[in-house]
């Protein structure tokens, strides 16, 4: 099945930290592989502005390095490199300066479509959109890109808000959550509100529990600087953890229509209940043969910041009273594996008696590694005598089912489509994002005011065991990386 490409008009797309790592390793090899799939019209542009003196050609190499580097096997095909290489230019401004903005404003093309991509540090948010309306660079057809650390609490998340509404519309401004890009996660959306099935039982009255882990193997370092004060709380539970709980949990919109579906993750974020501190666990890799400890990572032989936490929360809402929703993210752990696991609950009778066994439908939404989603069902086992029963999974593992062509766009082809078409349906808007940090700065400020020391956990383990603690108090079991 060969992917619908939806066409866009041409556009510039103007990326700040053009020539950086994000640049390098997502944007720029998302953008060449839209380019191979006929979505970046003719009279489109791709100008790269950093404060580093380079030209175009400069620029070009850079950006052949990087795609050959980070754009798989679409990089060995040398015309479609070149090809795109000529649609590629470079200014070198100074974003806190003067330097280099008016010629960047020369290049503008009045009605074209023209998204202003911030891959920087927020604080030169401000900068940069200043001189974006001092220098004339910004109307109508102006969109801009953010990404996170989206604040570091909800006072910072809020001033930067403020400060992007002094200069933009929120219409204007796309704020990425590269989760909500992956295209798993927008299948969470189909398989609810798309499909008869499930949705009648989507509640508290069927469902057990729900469980996310977002697992990964990498540990922290090159990023210990960033990742020493963010932790796994705020790198990882504020935003993408808590966005997929979001789309789970969320009541239907009323249309797939970007204020629709926000105003329903909105209601999510605010109706969950505040942790108890008996319901967090967080934890610290010691180091493995060859693998330095977290402490060895970022440098701090005394950090008491988590690069794992587990928790389990609750939303005070009728469809998901007495329901609890298990989340738990992690670095350097056995597997990378993240998904989403809705355990329904017990038939309300067993007509089997108890030889047959407990069995449990599970609804598994497999994010990566091989996306796809498996419903467990029970059947019975076959040739035994009496009535044994067993479960088997309903499989719909996405590269089995749509074929070898099916081209599954990563995350951030996804979303840069997106922002030049003007959906911000996959992009958080400004009081999501602050009633997430709502939710996050208590549990943030409990530990810091307990002196909470993060457990430490084996490198390559499923974590602290206090994390299975969690789970078998209340007589229940991760799926997923196993302890
Ligand atoms: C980023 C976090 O937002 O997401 C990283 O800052 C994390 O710490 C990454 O590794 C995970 O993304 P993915 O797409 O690899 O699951």
């Amino acid at each position: 099945m060969v992917a619908r490409i939806i066409p866009v008009d041409s556009f510039d797309l103007i990326v700040f930290g053009g020539t950086g790592d994000l640049a390098r390793r997502k944007i720029l090899p998302a953008l060449f592989k839209r380019f191979c799939g006929g979505q970046m019209p003719g009279e489109s542009r791709l100008i790269g502005v950093a404060r580093r003196e380079l030209d175009d050609l400069g620029y070009r190499d850079f950006v052949r390095s990087a795609l050959s580097e980070f754009a798989g096997e679409a990089a060995f095909d040398t015309v479609a490199v070149n090809a795109f290489c000529d649609m590629l230019h470079y200014v070198s401004v100074d974003a806190r300066g003067d330097r280099g903005w008016q010629a960047l404003g020369e290049m503008m093309i009045p009605d074209k479509v023209r998204a202003f991509y911030y891959s920087v540090g927020p604080s030169v948010f401000s900068d940069l959109s200043e001189r974006l309306h001092k220098y004339g660079l910004v109307d109508e057809q102006t969109r801009i890109v953010v990404e996170k650390p989206f604040g570091h609490d909800l006072d910072t998340a809020r001033a930067l808000n403020r400060e992007l509404a002094r200069h933009f519309d929120e219409t204007q401004i796309y704020r990425i959550d590269h989760y909500l890009g992956k295209e798993t996660v927008q299948n969470l959306m189909a398989v609810r509100f798309g499909n008869m099935l499930f949705e009648p039982l989507w509640n508290a009255q069927y469902i057990d529990h729900i469980q996310i882990t977002v697992a990964e193997t990498v540990g922290v370092s090159g990023r210990g600087e960033y990742y020493e004060k963010a932790g796994a709380m705020r790198d990882m539970v504020q935003n993408h953890l808590m966005q997929l709980l979001c789309l789970i949990a969320m009541e239907p919109p009323s249309f797939f229509e970007p204020n629709a579906v926000r105003d329903e993750k909105l209601k999510v974020i605010r109706a969950l209940d505040s942790v108890q501190p008996h319901h967090l666990v967080r934890g610290q890799y010691t180091a493995a043969d060859g693998f330095n400890s977290y402490r060895e990572d970022v440098d701090n032989p005394r950090s008491k910041t988590e690069s794992f936490v587990a928790l389990k929360c609750h939303l005070n809402n009728w469809r998901w009273a007495g329901t609890p929703f298990y989340l738990r993210t992690g670095k350097r752990l056995n597997e990378q594996d993240s998904e989403i696991t809705v355990v329904f609950k017990d038939t309300p009778h067993s007509i089997f008696g108890p030889e047959a066994g407990r069995h449990r439908n599970e609804l598994t939404i497999q994010l990566q590694p091989d996306e796809g989603i498996t419903l467990g069902v029970t059947i019975k086992e076959p040739g035994q005598g009496g009535m044994r029963l067993m479960d088997v999974p309903l499989d719909m593992s996405f590269a089995e089912t749509l074929g070898p062509d099916a081209h599954t766009p990563d995350a951030y082809e996804r979303l840069i489509m997106d922002v030049i078409r003007g959906n911000q349906t996959l992009f958080m808007r400004n009081d999501e994002v602050e009633a997430a940090w709502a939710w996050t700065d208590p549990i943030i400020r409990g530990w810091e005011a307990r002196g909470d020391v993060p457990k430490p956990y084996d490198s390559f383990s499923a974590g602290p065991d206090d994390a299975a603690l969690l789970m078998r108090r209340d007589g229940r079991e991760w799926r997923g990386i196993t302890h």
